[in-house]
């Protein structure tokens, strides 16, 4: 058979519906878009160490920086050329202990890059995010009982005073990322209390124990010293259940909750935006980054179409605002190529 043969059908064909017909050309392609990623959603996490911490590249994050306080203002400045106008900031601490001292030391890193960020560069929207496991010995995200669990109130506590010291340094969003339960309407109450009502919280309210974030602990020298996350943080099999913390951190006073991490959990990220009435942030964390780069340099994948997807699929799924490693390059990446 030759090809013209084959290519005529024997059953004759009535077609009128032709979806591929919007696909003939790029101007019609446009034309019928229907999701794009606004830079202006993206939020790029930026990593700070303290004095005498190493800073420079991360091996696992290519492309990603351990900065010290001035290099973090630098790098929020270029943010800023780019438009991408919101970072979310970590803390490497030179001293660690039972309690996480140094989380809420007036001097801590954090602290003096939020003060630096906020007198050199105003405009920039800088989130800070509230943990303590880059300040425990132990690594875990709050105060240990005596058997060795997290004690969720105690923890709550620290939260608190770890909260009102970025707010004195001048924080514009708080993001509490450690899973205590209450830990939303505490800190809401804690704000208020001394003055910081205009604070909004950016609630990690479905956060699941998730092997995505191999690298991070890698960058931020937060891994647990025994043990793991698995009493704090959700079951990934777990949907209703993040739906109910969404909601319980909304009815606490969340300002926005975000579902982390992205990549494998897209149907929150819908199902989330479908109950609430609050923006939903979701976090594209370091291992799905680091899949895209490890592949990306082995010549296996496209990095910027992959790139392009994962974006738009976050704004498919329903998210408002992207929390992502890409943001800085792609922000980059669509200025080159607009
Ligand atoms: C702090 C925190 C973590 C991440 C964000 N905040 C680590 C963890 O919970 O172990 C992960 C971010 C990423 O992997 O990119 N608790």
């Amino acid at each position: 058979m030759n090809v013209t043969e084959l290519l005529r059908p024997r059953t004759a064909i009535d077609l009128t519906k032709r979806p591929r017909r919007l696909r003939s050309s790029p101007a019609l392609r446009a034309l019928v878009r229907e999701n794009e990623v606004r830079i202006s959603s993206l939020v790029q996490p930026i990593f700070v160490a303290a004095e005498g911490q190493p800073i420079g590249e991360i091996a696992s994050l290519p492309g990603i920086h351990r900065f010290s306080v001035d290099g973090a203002v630098g790098e929020a400045r270029e943010l800023r050329a780019l438009g991408v106008n919101a970072l979310l900031l970590f803390g490497i601490p030179d001293r660690k202990d039972a309690v996480a001292s140094s989380n809420h030391d007036p001097q801590g890193v954090v602290q003096r890059t939020i003060r630096a960020l906020k007198r050199d560069l105003p405009e920039m929207l800088v989130i800070a995010d509230l943990c303590n496991c880059e300040y425990t010995d132990h690594g875990h995200c709050g105060i240990l009982d005596e058997r060795g669990d997290v004690d969720n109130d105690a923890t709550l506590e620290l939260l608190g005073r770890t909260a009102l010291s970025y707010a004195e340094a001048g924080i514009d969003v708080i993001a509490p990322s450690d899973m205590m339960d209450g830990r939303v309407g505490y800190l809401r109450k804690t704000l208020d209390g001394s003055g910081y009502s205009a604070i909004p919280i950016m609630s990690y309210a479905a956060k699941f124990a998730s092997g995505f974030y191999g690298p991070f602990r890698d960058a931020a020298g937060s891994t647990p010293q025994f043990g793991d996350r698995r009493s704090y943080q959700m079951d990934p099999p777990n949907a209703r259940e993040a739906v109910r913390e969404a909601l319980l951190d909304i009815e606490e006073g969340a300002d926005v909750v975000m579902v982390k991490p992205a990549l494998a959990f897209m149907d929150l990220i819908r199902a989330v935006r479908e109950v609430s009435n609050v923006p939903v942030a979701c976090y594209n964390v370091s291992g799905e980054y680091a899949m895209v780069k490890a592949a990306a340099r082995n010549g296996w994948i496209d990095e910027a179409r992959i790139v392009d997807e994962i974006l738009v699929g976050f704004v498919r799924a329903g998210a408002d605002i992207i929390i992502t490693y890409h943001a800085k390059a792609f922000a980059e990446r669509k200025r080159r190529t607009s």
